[in-house]
């Protein structure tokens, strides 16, 4: 049994730090990583963390304990990771619509860059102080509408700039789209990818970014993620020995890694039975955590410590506020419940306390880790002052 699916740890977690609660499993946590790493058997791989789903710095050490690199989607992001204390080569940024500042930032730390767009090229350019970049490639199709990347016709010109810049151009990402769930998706990506680097004469590595799905509902066909391992390793393998060097396989996998194992724990508050459903008030808001009609994951959720089997009546779990898509879950199937009971919502580790907001003025939870059952407070609840934090004050 993981440890946030003991009832009593639970219960002691909200006993002692409060509700609503993030908490984290970080067995469950090193299992993924490790799981996801032994997918992809190829040589050199750096598998680089995407920080953007979650900046808890517990899980952030615990993988780079097991040599995960970070990847930084934003400036805030890289800023994040070396205030955590990974050291700059172990970061590579992959992102869109950096400012002069933002440059001025990521080279004086001396992060890799991936860059999306030839303008940005031309700024990195200019720039000076990097000697090398990447760059995203589109890898849908280039004639319909798309924000993404550098199409492959455009990368004479990215050589071109790169060339009269000083710079070498020594890597290509791509990105297939958060929680893809079809293997072929990546596959496909990628020999597209290989395809357009062979104008790349300065190629030394291939980043397969992130996107690795999770089967978020009962019954869903989880991502075949060994299938892409070995496919993968098999192109890697052709692409190296055409160019007769090893090309290193960077990945930037993220909700992957930390999605199941997070859960957060909310109070039922009141219960209401009416129109054949029942509503089910709990102490926590959509603001606290993202949900299906905020972005598209679905979450299980679950009485910690059931009186008995489900009831046979439609259940809405219904955050704290009146806002008119405040639910956490809607139409589930639950035990009786009374206020004072707990409910766990699963599977919340990715995008979940990460895109929480202080939309509706509730205060964000506090995040806990359970690690080989102690727990650690990572994340302090935050206050009614911190609603206010930023204001300057007249
Ligand atoms: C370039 C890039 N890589 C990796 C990720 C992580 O994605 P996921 O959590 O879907 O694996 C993102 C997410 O925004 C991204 O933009």
């Amino acid at each position: 049994m993981s440890d946030t699916s003991d009832p009593p740890l639970m219960a002691a977690c909200v006993a002692r730090y409060g509700s609503p609660l993030y908490v984290y499993d970080a067995q469950a946590v090193r299992d993924a990583f490790c799981r996801f790493r032994a997918a992809f058997p190829y040589q050199p791989t750096e598998c680089h963390y995407a920080i953007v789903c979650n900046k808890n710095a517990y899980l952030v050490r615990l993988l780079q304990a097991l040599d995960a690199g970070i990847h930084a989607n934003t400036p805030g992001d890289a800023y994040a990771a070396l205030a955590i204390g990974v050291p700059a080569d172990r970061i590579v940024y992959s992102g869109t619509n950096l400012t002069r500042p933002d440059f001025d930032y990521l080279i004086a730390n001396g992060i890799r860059l991936n860059l999306d767009s030839l303008d940005q090229l031309r700024d990195l350019a200019r720039q000076g102080g990097a000697r090398e970049a990447g760059l995203r490639l589109l890898i849908d199709d280039e004639d319909r509408p798309n924000r993404i990347g550098v199409t492959p016709a455009e990368l004479e010109a990215a050589v071109g700039i790169a060339r009269n810049g000083s710079l070498r151009l020594t890597g290509l990402h791509m990105y297939s789209g958060t929680n893809t769930l079809r293997a072929s998706r990546f596959l496909a990506g990628l020999d597209r990818l290989i395809a357009a680097s062979a104008r790349l004469p300065d190629l030394e590595y291939v980043d397969l970014g992130g996107g690795f799905g999770v089967a978020y509902r009962h019954g869903q066909p989880p991502l075949d993620l060994q299938r892409i391992g070995a496919e993968v390793t098999l192109r890697m393998e052709a692409l190296s020995a055409e160019r007769g060097r090893r090309v290193r396989l960077l990945l930037e996998p993220g909700r992957t890694v930390v999605a199941a194992a997070g859960t957060l724990l909310v109070t039922v508050v009141s219960v209401k039975e009416r129109g054949g459903r029942r509503y089910v008030g709990v102490d926590s808001t959509v603001g606290n955590i993202v949900v299906e009609s905020v972005y598209h994951p679905f979450h299980r959720i679950e009485a910690v410590a059931p009186r008995g089997g489900d009831l046979d009546i439609p259940t809405d779990v219904c955050g704290n506020t009146t806002h008119s898509r405040d639910f956490l879950a809607r139409s589930s199937r639950l035990p009786t419940l009374h206020p004072g009971d707990l409910l766990a919502l699963r599977d919340v580790g990715a995008y979940g306390y990460a895109m929480s907001s202080h939309f509706l003025n509730r205060p964000r939870p506090a995040e806990v880790v359970v690690d080989g059952g102690e727990t650690y407070l990572t994340t302090r609840r935050e206050t009614f002052d911190d609603l206010l934090a930023t204001r300057v004050s007249d």
